[in-house]
């Protein structure tokens, strides 16, 4: 599973431009739930620089950040950054779909089994919302994270095989945001 590097800061952060981070939860407060800082909380689920960055520009939106927050606060900025980025990217490869006349069929293929994947991947995460929100913590809140991100992945395995495909960083970029939003998922205990 972690055999694909972390992307590069660049990239990440340009796809922030699209997604970034959920407000107006930042008094979101779960029983049992940690609490800590935006800094507390990325150091906590990252294991190299790039992921850090990633952390902290998930993070961005979150007022206050050198005041404890809930760690739910985190869960929830980072699970709607995913969404957006996963928002975007369907419209990527609509569009290519759609309007593009002179997609290979592997390309169109590929297209339209990511589009069918990623609709998977945002039922999932819908669910982690939902249940963040809930401060449902057990109820399969960790295999909903997984289950998005096996779709996005499947997505990956797709566009991997194209020959250029400018959806691949796109992709990437998504699953490290849904494996994000897993591990700061994780400070919950889940
Ligand atoms: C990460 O957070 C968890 C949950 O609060 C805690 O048990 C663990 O010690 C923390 N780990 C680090 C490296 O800070
Ligand atoms: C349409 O798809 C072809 C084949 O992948 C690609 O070379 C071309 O750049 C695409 N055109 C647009 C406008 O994206």
């Amino acid at each position: 599973m972690n055999t694909i590097p972390f992307l590069s800061p660049l990239l990440v952060a340009v796809s922030l431009i699209v997604a970034g981070a959920g407000a107006g939860d930042e008094t979101t407060t779960c029983p049992g739930a940690p609490s800590m800082t935006v800094e507390s909380a990325c150091r906590n689920v990252s294991h190299t620089q790039a992921m850090y960055d990633a952390c902290k520009g998930a993070l961005a939106g979150v007022p206050n950040p050198m005041s404890d927050h809930d760690a739910t606060v985190y869960a929830l900025a980072a699970a709607r950054g995913a969404m957006a980025s996963a928002d975007a990217t369907v419209v990527a490869a609509n569009e290519r779909v759609t309007y593009n006349g002179s997609l290979s069929g592997e390309e169109k293929g590929a297209y339209e089994g990511c589009v069918e994947a990623y609709a998977a991947a945002e039922h999932a995460m819908g669910a982690v919302l939902n249940k963040l929100g809930a401060c449902s913590f057990g109820g399969g809140l960790a295999d909903d994270y997984m289950s998005g991100l096996l779709a996005v992945e499947s997505c990956r395995d797709r566009v991997i095989k194209l020959p250029a495909s400018p959806l691949y960083a796109m992709v990437l970029v998504d699953r490290n945001k849904v494996g994000l939003a897993l591990f700061l998922g994780k400070l919950l205990g889940i």
